[in-house]
């Protein structure tokens, strides 16, 4: 199948219900989107689907013939880091940073499309992002700070 990953073009072969969770980090080396509970439940494979925040582990890959995909490494600029991920730093927002990059990709998209939430704003739009190891005060504090 042929799609699009962070504005590059690639074809990959795709065996039965693989997920794209699967393709992206098995075929394409592309380890940003994090492979934790595989049941839509964490977000921590959060990637932007046709523009759209999906959890990859839940997307047959054959339905991504012919999408957009962007993962953590595109929405991170060529050179340094989203003002997300400076932020979430900063405010020690990352802990073990495995669900950081299923965050920066829901942030990233609030912030397109809402450039000054609120708090309120970030909890709704980081609902399907779980962090097993901090309150969520440091994260929701990056988003809305460092948009
Ligand atoms: S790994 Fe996809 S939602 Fe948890
Ligand atoms: S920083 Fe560890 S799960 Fe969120």
């Amino acid at each position: 199948m042929k799609f699009t990953v962070n504005g590059r073009t690639v074809e990959v072969a795709v065996e039965g219900s693989e997920s794209l969770l699967r393709i992206l980090r098995d075929d394409l080396g592309l380890y940003g989107a994090k492979d934790a509970c595989e049941q839509g439940e964490c977000g921590a494979c959060t990637v932007l689907l046709d523009g759209v925040p999906v959890c990859s582990c839940l997307v047959m890959a054959a339905d991504a013939e012919g999408a957009h995909v962007v993962t953590v490494e595109g929405v991170t600029p060529a050179e340094g880091l989203h003002p997300v991920q400076e932020a979430l730093l900063d405010t020690g927002g990352a802990q073990c940073g495995y669900c950081t990059p299923g965050v920066v990709v829901s942030a990233a998209y609030l912030l397109e499309h809402n450039p000054d939430p609120t708090d309120e704003d970030v909890r709704e739009a980081l609902a399907g992002n779980i962090c097993r190891c901090t309150g969520y005060g440091a994260i929701i504090r990056a988003i809305v700070e460092g948009k």
